[in-house]
Formats: C-alpha cells, structure tokens, sequence
C-alpha cells in the first residue's frame, strides 16, 4: 500500500503506534489487540542508564534490559561514538577469507575471556544464528573425524535456542514448533532443572536432583545411540520457564557425561553470558569448561546486533589443514561496527567493575525479590546474579498453578499491561507455568531493587484480588 507523503515526511509524535500498527509486523505479537481497541503499541523513543521513556512522556524502569541486551545501561555516548567511528574508517568488510582489525581483536577479547582451550570465535549476527551454527559445526566436525553417524542433539524441555529451523528443532517449547513441523530432525528432549517443579521424590535435595537430570542426558544418549549423538544443549541458567539455576553438581555430572560419550558440551550463553550471572561467561562462575559457547544479547549492551560461537581447539582441528573449511557463515557476523559496539561496551565493563558490581550486589537483589514470598500469588523465587523469575501459583502449599484460561486472563489480561502501566517494563511469561521475569541493567543497585520490589508487590496483590 502506499502512505501519503505528509506522514512519512513530517511524523507527528502521537500517530507513532498507529502507524506501527499498520506498517509494523513485531516478532512473537498478537496484532489482534491492536485492532480490536483494547491495546495500543507501545512507542520506546528513548533510554538514559536503566529508564526507558515512551513517546508520551512516561517513563518505566527497564527490568529486562530490553530483550536481556543492555547490559551496561542506555545512552552510553562513549559505544556510539566508537561505532561512528568505526562507520567512517570502514563501514563494512566481510570476515570470509578477509579480516578487519575490530573483529580481530573481538575475538581475541571473547577468547581471551572463555573459559578452558575455548579460543576460536565464530561471529554471527545474534543467538538463533550462534545455536544454528554450533549444530552445524558439531555435525561437520564428526563427520571430518570419523564419526559420521555422529548428528542428533539433546537439549532441555520449554529451553529456547532461537528461532531457525534447527535452532527450532532444539528448542524445547511445543507450541514454538507446531506451526512450522516438521522441523530438523534428531532433536531429543530431557528434563530442566527447575527445582520448584522437580518430581517430588527430588523436591528436597537440589544435588540428588541435579544428578537425577543429569542422568536423563546419559539415558538419552544410550537410547538414541552414542554414535548418533553430537552434542547437547543446555543454558547454563536456563531462561525459558523462568531462570533456573544448575543444582550443585549438575554441570560437571553432564560435562563428565559427555565425556563418557564423545558428546559435545554447547552452553548457550546468549543470555547468560556478559555479567548477567557475574562474570563474562556464566561457565566461568560455575567452573566447568563446555566444548562450544554460543553467545550474543549483551555483548554489544544492544547498541548493534552481535552473536558468536566460541568453540575448543580440539574442535578448530580439523579445519586447521588441508582443503577442509566450515561450510557456512553469515554477511554480517563480524560486522566492523558491531565488533566496534562490542569492544566499546567491554571496556566499560573493564572501566566500570560491572562483573564486580553484580557480584557485590547480587545477594541484595535476591533478597530484595524474596520480599514477595509473603505474597499469596508468589509460589517461588529463582534465579542467579541479575537474572531473576518470580512463579506465580494459584496456592502456594500444595504449588497448583495456573490453567489456560487463568494463565491467559492473569499474564495477558492483567500483568503485562499492568506492571507497565506502574512504570516497569519486564516480561509476564507462560511458556512454562506462569512467571514474572527480571534481568535489569547490571548498573543498578539496591535503590531500583526497591522500586522493582515495590511495583510488583502492589500490581501482583491486585492480581490476586482479582483473580
Ligand atoms: C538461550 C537463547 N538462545 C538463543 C536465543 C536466540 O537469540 P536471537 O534472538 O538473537 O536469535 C535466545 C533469545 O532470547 C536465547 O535466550
């Protein structure tokens, strides 16, 4: 369709979510509420530290750094003046079979950050690309090693890898997948490790637990067959679900599991990775070395599009000699501006102390967010550094959740709107039971763990007077 001149030339403020309702398709949106008069799109115009501000005026506490990205906060001049920069000098040049001096030094940094003989960096534009990529890669590296057979992945139930088709098929989320089945073959499913949620044989001993869910891993592989199994997939605390921490033990169970049966380790760090837990990789925090880190979201903090996949030495081996390469690759991984976002953003978080800072404040956010647990709706309070979700149950004794239809009037109907509307912007989430979740800038401090507290305390006790 065409648009009149005068609206695109001379846009007035106020038609913004008009105008994004006609012209704008957003990911994962039900446009619905759009047209029927009940919603109306949010218009972000601008972001200074952890606030964002709408095109009205209001602003909100940004308590999921937008998409689990903005790391080091909004408005930092210091990033957009190196990616202008960065612009002027050499605004583009691919990495195939060519370098640049940014994406060199991006990956020596990201190397140099990894955990173990993790050296090599494959830069991609965002996560889904970096989890597509590790697959790939672990599939062309046993076929190169005399491992051919070696192709299906195992990964975890409601885990989100992204969006591409085998990035899909690892994703543990039915409803993600059904539209566009079927989907890459010889991706096997096991359990999480959400505690709260564990079989009640387990509910009372995170290790016992944790070794249990690693143990499914080993089951999986001996039943698909070890010769037919490449690589499993994990997040290190994984997202979707809301935010559920390795149990003691769990991680290095699975790394020896692995072990045991040529399997690669992929941690997905996309979310992970870059102070969220703490440190650069959440791997580092809990000790254990995997073979592959798949990562994006932070290391930019946002200010331009970025993923990689960080793989071992053993794994680079055979592409080191002879006619070998890998087989794929993307126009933008390695983007001169993007590396030049990124290392902008990380000598921030070298200047700033910002893994220091999470670590220093970390126990205050938690016991910050336990406040809630006073609450009738707030069944369980998870997560690890700056990375937090709330499950909402209907009773907290016996951990009933939520059907459907009240899942649906309570996140969508009420919360979503609702915690936004009291001026914090975070995510009400149903891909698993019902969770409220938070990853904030890791600039702030207890004074917005106040804030963040006391908005949800009065928009989830309204929640439950009208449920
Ligand atoms: C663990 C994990 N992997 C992969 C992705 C996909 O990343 P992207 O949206 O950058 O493709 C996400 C996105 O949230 C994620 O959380």
């Amino acid at each position: 369709m065409t648009i009149s001149a005068q609206s695109f030339t001379e846009p007035g403020q106020d038609d913004l979510a008009d105008r994004a309702r006609d012209h704008l398709w957003m990911p994962f949106t039900r446009h619905s509420v759009y047209y029927d008069g009940t919603g109306h799109v949010p218009v972000i115009v601008k972001g200074e530290g952890a606030y964002i501000w709408d095109d009205q005026g209001n602003r909100y506490l940004d308590g999921l750094s937008g998409l689990f990205v903005v790391q080091a906060g909004h408005g930092r001049k210091e990033v957009g003046a190196a990616m202008a920069k960065q612009a002027e000098e050499l605004a583009f040049f691919p990495i195939w079979s060519y370098a640049h001096p940014r994406a060199i030094e991006l990956a020596e940094r990201l190397a140099h950050y990894a955990p173990g003989d993790l050296n090599r960096v494959f830069f991609t534009s965002g996560g889904g690309e970096a989890v597509e990529s590790a697959w790939k890669l672990a599939k062309q590296f046993f076929k190169l090693t005399g491992q051919p057979t070696k192709h299906k992945v195992i990964s975890r139930n409601i885990a989100y890898h992204g969006t591409p088709h085998g990035a899909l098929s690892i994703t543990g989320i039915p409803a993600a997948k059904i539209p566009f089945e079927p989907l890459v073959p010889g991706a096997v499913k096991v359990p999480n490790t959400n505690f709260y949620r564990a079989p009640e044989e387990y509910r009372h001993d995170e290790k016992t637990f944790g070794l249990w869910a690693a143990e499914r891993i080993a089951e999986a592989i001996e039943f698909e067959g070890p010769e037919t199994v490449a690589a499993v997939f994990l997040e290190p605390v994984q997202n979707s679900g809301g935010c559920f921490p390795p149990p003691p033990g769990y991680l290095e169970r699975v790394r020896e599991i692995c072990d045991q049966y040529d399997v690669l380790l992929v941690a997905d760090e996309t979310i992970t990775s870059f102070g969220r837990i703490g440190d650069m990789f959440a791997m580092n925090r809990f000790g254990v070395t995997p073979d592959i880190i798949t990562c994006a979201k932070g290391m930019t903090s946002g200010y331009a599009p970025m993923g990689a996949m960080i793989v071992s030495d053993r794994l680079f081996e055979p592409f080191k000699h002879g006619t070998n390469s890998f087989l794929h690759g993307y126009t933008w991984g390695g983007h001169p501006v993007g590396a030049a976002a990124a290392l902008a953003n990380l000598d921030i978080f070298e200047r700033e102390g910002i893994l220091q800072h999470v670590r220093d404040n970390e126990s205050g956010f938690r016991h910050t967010l336990e406040k809630l647990t006073d609450l009738p709706i707030v069944g369980d309070v998870r997560g690890a550094g700056y990375f937090y979700g709330i499950e909402l149950v209907k009773d907290k004794v016996t951990r009933e959740t939520f059907n459907d239809d009240e899942a649906e009037r309570l996140l969508r109907g009420f919360l979503s709107k609702a915690l936004f509307d009291a001026g914090l912007y975070c995510r009400a989430d149903d891909r698993g039971d019902p969770v409220v979740q938070l990853a904030p800038p890791l600039i702030i401090g207890q004074t917005e763990f106040d804030e963040i507290e006391q908005i949800l305390r009065s928009v989830l006790t309204e929640a439950w007077s009208i449920l």
